[in-house]
């Protein structure tokens, strides 16, 4: 693992929920909306963490079956106590080698990995290699570069200022690829036809401060293995900035917004 990514740590499913989770459960129907899938496909989902987007697609979307894999064995475990469905399948895997049949599914979908997965063409190549022709591949990642992922900018921005060295493992600049063209790109490089890129936006509102930055506090993510890794006086610091900076709401909720890119196209 390279210095960047040694604070990934995606491994306690609930303190994800809290963190990310429920953001990403805003998002996942309104991707699914977007993707727009008949029923009783054959899906595949990749880097389903606790399976927010798997418990999206079996309640909206009526697949035939859905096989969802990620390489965390801690948030497979989650996603398999979470959600009780035969038609689901949960497997510790990886997405530069899918344990998957050549030319099976229907529809593949993936939300907010590919960004973490270390060799994204190899991802989109085997996207590509278990897709059926005419099956329907798509994805969503968070406009890192843009600051579309205002809760987490935030923090980058504050840690760079306390200690410019956090500019390394700032999300935007490690992620520096989510955008609409490098997104289409990617996709076009695995020789997949008919891309579409959207923008989607969802409000991320705080109770307050302790809502803000607790979550950051217990573990899963890039941001919240940075804090661990402070001493307790540079996380106070931190903390300090944070709370002097952000926005604040006249009830004192403190009203941000996140926006995706998301990305779907077809196997030929
Ligand atoms: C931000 S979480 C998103 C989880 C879930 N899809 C959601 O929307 O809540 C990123 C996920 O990418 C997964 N991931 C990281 N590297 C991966 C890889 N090489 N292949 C597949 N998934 C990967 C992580 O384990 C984690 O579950």
């Amino acid at each position: 693992m390279s210095e960047v990514a040694r604070h990934d740590a995606w491994q306690a499913g609930d303190s994800y929920d809290g963190y990310m989770g429920r953001w990403s459960r805003q998002i996942a129907p309104r991707f699914l909306d977007w993707f727009d899938a008949p029923e009783r496909l054959d899906w595949l989902e990749i880097g389903c963490g606790t399976g927010v987007l798997s418990a999206a697609i079996l309640a909206r979307c009526n697949p035939g079956s859905l096989l969802a894999i990620d390489p965390s064995e801690g948030f497979i475990a989650t996603a398999r106590r979470n959600i009780a469905d035969q038609r689901a399948e949960f497997r510790v895997a990886d997405a530069q080698s899918l344990p998957v049949e050549a030319a099976s599914r229907d529809a593949i979908a993936s939300a907010l990995a590919l960004n973490f997965v270390p060799d994204r063409d190899r991802a989109l190549a085997e996207m590509r290699r278990v897709a059926r022709p005419g099956a329907t591949i798509g994805f969503y990642v968070w406009d890192y570069p843009g600051g579309g992922l205002e809760f987490i900018h935030a923090v980058w921005q504050a840690a760079t200022a306390l200690d410019p060295a956090a500019r390394e493992l700032a999300e935007d600049r490690r992620f520096s690829f989510c955008t609409p063209d490098a997104l289409h790109a990617v996709v076009t490089r695995a020789g997949l036809a008919s891309v579409e890129c959207a923008a989607i936006e969802i409000p991320t509102v705080f109770k307050d401060f302790d809502d803000y930055w607790l979550p950051f506090t217990w573990g899963a993510g890039p941001v919240p293995g940075y804090c661990a890794s402070l001493s307790a006086d540079a996380r106070q610091r931190l903390r300090d900035h944070l709370r002097d900076a952000l926005p604040r709401g006249e009830d004192g909720t403190i009203p941000l917004k996140a926006r995706a890119w998301a990305v779907k196209a077809r196997a030929a």
